[in-house]
């Protein structure tokens, strides 16, 4: 079957991250994203899609932090109250029922619910017509230990990171799944060991 080129994220899957930012004015504000991805390995850049319309977008210009919380499945219900139109003034902490979480590097909150957050400062952006590219720099990574392996891997299972694919008619939230197959970084170099392997050790 064939699709309109422009349905090519309908086949991506994507997390559903949330940012959560706040304004000059100190007002907190939360925003669901998917156009999200890491700029390579070993970098601690990472790198978000943007509409020039999103108060996201105006407050990070604002005051050059984010945080990128990554939730489990059962926050789908909040993806509707933190996507829908609200005025630069609501507070969307109060108005999603979220709680905040005080971060340790940067003023933004994260949100408290979440399982995964990511302390950001503003690297870069790349501006186009339509959108904005905004690269971020992580400054300090969380993960809640109860979404751990004793080794310190994500456990999939535990965490079950809310994602989505989009269809039609709108988007259809999923989340992974475990298959029991793994590969060390390690196989991917012809004399096996990674190069980067150093980078992990404390
Ligand atoms: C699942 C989902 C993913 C989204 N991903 C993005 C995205 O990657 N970039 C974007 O600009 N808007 C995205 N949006 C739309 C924004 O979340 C929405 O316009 C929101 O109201 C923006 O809030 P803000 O104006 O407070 O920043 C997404 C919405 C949903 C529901």
């Amino acid at each position: 079957m064939l699709f309109k080129p422009f349905m090519r994220e309908g086949f991506f899957p994507l997390p559903v991250a949330f940012i959560s930012t706040v304004s000059e004015d100190g007002i907190r504000n939360i925003a669901p994203y998917s156009c999200i991805m890491p700029v390579l390995r070993p970098l601690d850049l990472i790198c978000l899609a943007s509409a020039k319309k999103r108060d996201t977008l105006v407050n990070i210009r604002e005051t050059r932090e984010f945080v990128v919380n990554l939730v489990g499945a059962g926050l789908a219900d909040k993806v509707v109250p933190t996507a829908k139109f609200s005025k630069p003034e609501v507070d969307e902490f109060e108005q999603a029922g979220l709680t905040a979480k005080t971060s340790e590097m940067i003023k933004a909150p994260g949100i408290a619910e979440a399982h995964t957050w990511m302390e950001c400062e503003l690297a870069t952006t790349y501006e186009e017509e339509n959108y904005v590219l905004i690269m971020g720099k992580v400054l300090r990574l969380e993960v809640a230990d109860n979404v751990l392996t004793k080794d310190g891997s994500l456990d999939i299972q535990k965490a079950k990171t809310l994602m989505m694919t989009g269809s039609k008619k709108g988007m259809h939230f999923c989340t992974m799944t475990e298959i029991g197959s793994f590969e060390p970084f390690g196989s991917m170099f012809p004399d096996g060991k990674d190069p980067l392997a150093g980078k992990y050790e404390k």
